[in-house]
């Protein structure tokens, strides 16, 4: 609204008594008259002051109206101020001030008439009040727009990451099928050549000496459908902050001879000779379940990617650390890998292309490792195999999850 801005008028005249005559008759409700009994004076306060409108005395000593205006004309500031020329003189002398640029150049003529100087400082004020009220909207309309801007932005970047995470569900979906569908097939023509033999009488097909291959067998292909849900639900507790870490004394050399045995029948099959280098005994305070999943992930994924080639798992102590690496001699990780194979779904193209897997593993040891307070990292190059370290503090589990506090007293009324 144009009646909302101030208004500031600025009248110079070297008499103080014009200054307070003029000033009378132009004050009114949203204005502010400044004075000045100089040039000087009055390019002092222009840089000062914001004006709608300067009214000059043109019969000034020292720099008169015209030369002030002139100068006003030669600065950037106040170029564009409105301008009357009071003078006593004929018209046509008032006309000798010419190309102001703002082009608002008016006269007054002394003796002053109130109703015609009202009306033409009515103008300019009027003239001004909508010029800041339109720079006022358009500044708001620029602020709207870059506002709007930034939210289109916004939205593109939601949009990107919703097609990203919506390409990056459906490859899931496939991982996921695929993975399991594998072992699955498995079993399932296992059981059709069964029910072959059986309708034909053939029990020595179930025979002592076979039965517990069979068996064997049969276990693997559930185990690794097991592993592949466990880890799918490992990396949603993960997301709701569900997975919860219990930490109790353990000794990690235990953890580490219990999952080389375990996998010993997996390394067979990969042509992994799996070696074991540790002192008596490394005691910490580690959730076993856990740690014993991040070994296996690394283990696994050494007989994995290992090219069939000596694995060694070590542990040793030191300081306030316990640490266990693997190591493979395999395909080995490109430097720009190395990261991000540790994040959820991320693979190298070339174990892409070799072996069927989610990506899930190094992700989930990763989260584990953290919330032990402890750390991972891999040193690897391509073709020169790859060593996994964890490090695990020796008792900051312990630290890390804090005791709950202490319940309140029972003679404390509990608050409402
Ligand atoms: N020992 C290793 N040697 C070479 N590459 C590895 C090794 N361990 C992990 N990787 C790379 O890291 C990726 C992620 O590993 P992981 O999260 O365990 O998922 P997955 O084994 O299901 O592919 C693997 O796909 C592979 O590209
Ligand atoms: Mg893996």
């Amino acid at each position: 609204m144009p009646s909302e801005v101030e208004s500031k008028l600025l009248i110079v005249d070297d008499l103080p008594e014009n200054l307070l005559a003029l000033d009378a008759l132009i004050r009114g409700h949203g204005r502010r008259v400044f004075k000045a009994q100089s040039a000087e004076e009055a390019l002092g306060l222009m840089l000062a002051h914001d004006f709608a409108l300067a009214i000059l005395d043109v019969q000034m000593p020292g720099m008169n109206g015209f030369e002030l205006a002139e100068l006003m004309r030669g600065t950037e500031r106040t170029r564009h101020i409105p301008i009357i020329f009071v003078s006593a003189a004929g018209r046509e002398m008032n006309y000798a001030f010419k190309g102001y640029e703002s082009g608002a150049v008016d006269f007054l003529q002394k003796p002053l008439d109130p109703h015609v100087v009202a009306s033409k400082v009515n103008v300019f004020v009027e003239l001004y009040s909508h010029k800041k009220a339109l720079r006022r909207e358009v500044d708001a309309l620029a602020t709207l727009h870059r506002e709007q801007e930034a939210l289109v932005e916004q939205l593109q970047a939601t949009h990107r990451e919703l097609e990203r995470a919506v390409r990056m569900r459906d490859d899931f979906m496939s991982m996921v099928s695929h993975e399991l569908r594998t072992p699955l097939n498995t079993l399932y023509l296992e059981t059709q050549v069964r029910k072959l033999h059986l309708s034909k009488g053939n029990t020595v097909h179930f025979g002592p000496d076979r039965l517990p291959a069979m068996i064997e067998r049969d276990q693997r292909q559930i185990q690794s459908m097991v592993r592949l849900i466990d880890d799918m639900l490992d990396v949603t507790r993960l997301r709701s902050g569900a997975l919860t870490i219990q930490p109790k004394p353990t000794d990690l050399v235990f953890l580490a001879r219990a999952v080389v045995e375990n996998l010993s029948q997996q390394a067979e099959a990969a042509g992994c000779a799996v070696s074991l280098h540790a002192p008596e005994s490394a005691p910490g305070s580690w959730d076993e379940f856990r740690i014993e999943q991040v070994i296996t992930n690394l283990l696994t994924n050494a007989l994995r990617y290992g090219g069939g080639l000596p694995v060694e798992v070590s542990v040793h102590a030191a300081g306030q650390w316990a640490v266990v690496s693997v190591r493979d001699h395999g395909c080995g990780i490109a430097e720009e890998d190395q990261r991000r194979i540790f994040e959820q779904f991320e693979r190298t193209e070339e174990s892409r292309r070799k072996a069927p897997g989610l990506g899930l593993g190094l992700y989930i040891t990763r989260q584990i490792v953290l919330a032990h307070g402890g750390e991972i990292e891999v040193q690897s190059a391509p073709g020169e195999g790859a060593t996994f370290t964890v490090r695990l503090p020796l008792g900051a589990a312990l630290l890390k999850l804090a005791p709950p506090a202490p319940p309140v007293p029972a003679a404390e009324p509990a608050k409402q």
